[in-house]
């Protein structure tokens, strides 16, 4: 429309987009860093990118955060006109239960009227207990469900922040520091590079699985996660869509 002309948001969507080889980008006006509504702006740009996309059985994974849980709010009964099931994309990564995936993922489906399941594992989990969790048949289901998922949502956020929020012990505290982590996504931490120093050791998606889903929506807005998105989208294994607002836009074009 003419105000998106006129502010040069289509512009910067193009410009993102080429820089960074993604499959679409679409930015909000505003900054959710000062403008708290902002980011049910980008609530509401992601549930339209989600509906462009549904086919006729979607398999959708979800990750925590406070921008997933503001798309959980936009999402309308009209998603089931479709086949639609939510997954927490990860095992509980040490959010509140208000940020995190299976809370979230009961959420847009009451919204939704869709179906979802949950994943109750916890954070970080030892190499005997990860395989006898594997083992487990309501486990082994979820994570069949989670690996042929045909959408990922994901936010992205700053290192330090998601560290300290997720209560991460003083060893791995000190890796991410020195590490110069900057950015993260579903439990892994990346350096202005894009490459991963750290990982929260949980079940479900991993990195890598990335690579064969059909379409992976990022959101994640606030000119302070400029860094961030930058650092993860350096060694996103797939041409994701990115949904964002125009505090970070600007941030992102400048580097
Ligand atoms: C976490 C996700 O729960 O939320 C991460 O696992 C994401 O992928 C983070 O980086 C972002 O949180 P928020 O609150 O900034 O949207």
């Amino acid at each position: 429309d003419i105000m998106r002309e006129i502010s040069g948001i289509n512009e910067m969507e193009a410009q993102i987009k080429k820089r960074m080889q993604l499959q679409d980008v679409v930015i909000v006006p505003g900054n959710s860093d000062s403008t708290p509504w902002v980011k049910e702006e980008l609530g509401r740009a992601c549930a339209v990118s989600m509906k462009k996309r549904l086919i006729g059985k979607n398999i959708i994974a979800v990750t925590g955060g406070t921008t997933m849980a503001a798309v959980a709010e936009t999402l309308t009964p009209d998603f089931t006109q479709k086949e639609v099931l939510f997954v927490p994309a990860r095992g509980g990564i040490g959010e509140d239960v208000k940020n995190q995936a299976n809370t979230i993922c009961a959420k847009m489906a009451e919204q939704t009227g869709a179906k979802h399941r949950v994943l109750y594992v916890p954070d970080e989990v030892s190499k005997e207990v990860y395989q006898s969790f594997m083992r487990e048949p309501a486990i082994k289901d979820v994570l069949n469900l989670i690996s042929s998922a045909n959408m990922v949502l994901h936010g992205i956020g700053d290192a330090i922040t998601m560290a300290e929020r997720r209560k991460t012990n003083q060893e791995n505290m000190n890796k991410i520091i020195e590490a110069k982590a900057v950015g993260e996504a579903f439990g892994y931490y990346f350096n202005e590079e894009g490459e991963v120093v750290h990982k929260v050791k949980t079940i479900g998606l991993q990195l890598k699985d990335l690579a064969k889903t059909e379409h992976v929506i990022a959101v994640a807005g606030g000119a302070s996660k400029a860094k961030a998105i930058r650092s993860y989208l350096r060694s996103a294994p797939h041409a994701s869509v990115l949904i964002t607002d125009e505090g970070a836009a600007r941030e992102l074009l400048k580097g």
